[in-house]
């Protein structure tokens, strides 16, 4: 028999009971709670190990997700301030322009620069420096597409690749709260240009709507934008080619959670040589350039869902469950 039983909470639970997989809601149950117990099942783990305290206070944050930064970091972290972000930008602006005579001889230099390997890394920094960081829906939307084109015309990676049909930026909201980032695209998400086709597409899927959210409602993205040549793992020289424009794209989207999947995309965000399994479940932080006037933004490692279709065990998919928990926490967070 495997009973759990809730009595009372800060969540208005009046009971929860669990018996050999059913379970019971009180019509007050919080809505919230209702959409993890039903994600749980659907991850098939109604008999595994199921809420700790800190899943369900969702006004604490648990003491695993408090951002570990190093010292040095917190100090030179460009934080947002928190109400005047706006007049700081346009005052950044107007600073640059009463140093800058011409602004937009100084874009179309940023541009030409741009077209250089090394200026790949140059572009990131726009935001903030010569322009300021896009906030309406409408923005961010322009913004991502202007990302794509320039991404397509100018990647040094990309453009000098011959063996994909198309590039794949991403897919999703531009006012996301949660990226997902994975590798780079295979086969079908090449055949299409959209990340997260197939098997382990639809897998993801599955975990985000399980998360109580749409494919629509997240941004999905790679590392890489377009196909490996024999979809092989990237190499670093690959990912620091190409990387600027997955920056760009955060910057822009100023998610509150990111969730890496799989080594190359947390080795990436983190900038830690760790494997995926001693990075996953642990949150870490994405530092945005100096000079971006965008806040570091939690990150949630976990596994590539390629991974857990391959070791499709309960422990993988516990272990995937409780990150994806985690990133919800922080979501739901005040
Ligand atoms: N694997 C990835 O890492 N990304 C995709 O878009 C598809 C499969």
């Amino acid at each position: 028999m495997n009973e759990l039983v809730f009595v009372g909470h800060s969540f208005q639970i009046r009971s929860v009971t669990f018996t050999n997989g059913e379970h019971v809601l009180s019509p007050s149950v919080n809505s919230k709670l209702r959409s993890l117990i039903l994600a749980d099942q659907a991850m098939g783990l109604t008999m595994a190990p199921k809420f700790s305290q800190l899943d369900l206070d969702a006004h604490s944050v648990p003491t695993t997700s408090s951002v570990s930064m190093p010292a040095e970091q917190i100090k030179s972290a460009p934080v947002e301030p928190p109400s005047t972000t706006r007049t700081h930008e346009i005052s950044n602006e107007q600073n640059v322009s009463e140093r800058i005579s011409n602004l937009n001889a100084a874009r179309v230099t940023v541009q030409s620069v741009n077209k250089t390997t090394a200026g790949a890394n140059a572009h990131a920094m726009q935001w903030g420096m010569t322009r300021a960081l896009p906030e309406i829906l409408q923005e961010r939307i322009n913004a991502l597409n202007e990302i794509r084109t320039r991404h397509d015309a100018t990647c040094p990676l990309c453009c000098s690749a011959s063996n994909y049909t198309n590039t794949v930026l991403g897919e999703g909201s531009a006012n996301a709260e949660l990226v997902f980032i994975g590798e780079a695209p295979g086969d079908n998400e090449d055949a299409i240009g959209k990340p997260f086709q197939g098997d382990s597409g639809v897998k993801l899927d599955e975990m985000i709507k399980a998360m109580g959210l749409s494919r629509e409602q997240v941004f999905l993205t790679n590392v890489l934008k377009t196909r490996p040549q024999h979809n092989q793992t990237p190499t670093q020289d690959q990912v620091d080619q190409c990387a600027s424009f997955l920056t760009e794209q955060l910057l822009v989207i100023r998610p509150k959670v990111i969730v890496p999947m799989g080594g190359p995309a947390a080795k990436q965000l983190l900038r830690k040589d760790e494997g995926i399994s001693l990075l996953r479940g642990k949150w870490g932080v994405w530092m945005p350039p100096q000079g971006c006037l965008v806040a570091p933004i939690p990150v949630m490692p976990t596994f590539h869902p390629a991974y857990l279709l391959r070791n499709y065990t309960m422990e993988t998919r516990a272990f995937m469950w409780s990150d994806m928990k985690l990133a919800m926490t922080k979501l739901t967070a005040k």
